[in-house]
């Protein structure tokens, strides 16, 4: 499973990526809101620690925006993946995109027939939204699950980022299901990382090697 990191944050980014464990960013509009930069300054800047894809939303609403959007978007970075709301409009700029060569994301999937309908037009990830289905009462997982089996039964190659993951537990969960990527905010990574028994385990180490008296060089 690949992990991108669900923020616009550099500091976070920075982080991840020298731990060693960052294959991708995802942004959107909001995530770029809290930075307080011009966002295309800031995107650039997540494309210098970045190698892997960089995800940046466009805000148009018809699909002659979007592509235009998108194009800018695209000359920040090769690694710049546009991503798209699921709407009819937004499926027509990914299908041009796709034409193109011109990775895309379609965003805001919240149902199976979405998957569907991106894949077939040509998306090269998806984003089922698990957390905001969980807050409506909806097991947002079991759509992972399902968008899984479909793409399997057609070999469809699009992949499946499982987005607004809350918890550890999601990411878990995400895995099993088989989605092809989670993006993750920082805190939740962080906590990936932990595990009482770990802690304790390093402090009796510790405290048995100091009876020792000897350093390793
Ligand atoms: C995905 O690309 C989105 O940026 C993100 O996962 C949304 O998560 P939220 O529901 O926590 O805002």
């Amino acid at each position: 499973m690949k992990f991108f990191l669900d923020t616009a944050a550099l500091d976070d980014i920075r982080e991840a990526a020298s731990i060693g464990v960052l294959d991708g960013v995802t942004t959107n509009p909001t995530l770029l809101s809290r930075e307080g930069c011009p966002p295309m300054e800031q995107l650039a800047q997540i494309c210098e620690i970045v190698q892997g894809p960089v995800n940046g939303e466009v805000i148009g609403d018809d699909h002659e925006t979007m592509i235009r959007e998108g194009r800018k978007l695209r000359e920040i970075a090769d690694n710049i993946v546009v991503k798209i709301p699921m709407t009819k409009e937004g499926l027509k700029a990914v299908r041009v995109f796709s034409d193109e060569g011109v990775p895309t994301n379609v965003t805001l999937v919240f149902s199976s027939n979405q998957a569907l309908l991106a894949a077939k037009a040509g998306a090269s990830y998806i984003s089922p939204f698990l957390g905001r289905l969980d807050d409506i009462g909806h097991v947002g997982m079991d759509l992972i699950r399902e968008i899984m089996v479909i793409y399997e039964n057609y070999d469809i190659m699009t992949e499946v980022l499982a987005a607004s993951i809350r918890s550890p537990l999601h990411v878990v969960e995400a895995a099993m299901a088989g989605a092809n990527i989670a993006t993750v905010p920082f805190g939740v990574i962080d906590k990936m990382f932990r595990h009482p028994l770990t802690d304790s385990g390093i402090e009796s180490f510790m405290n048995d090697w100091k009876k020792l008296g000897h350093d390793i060089g």
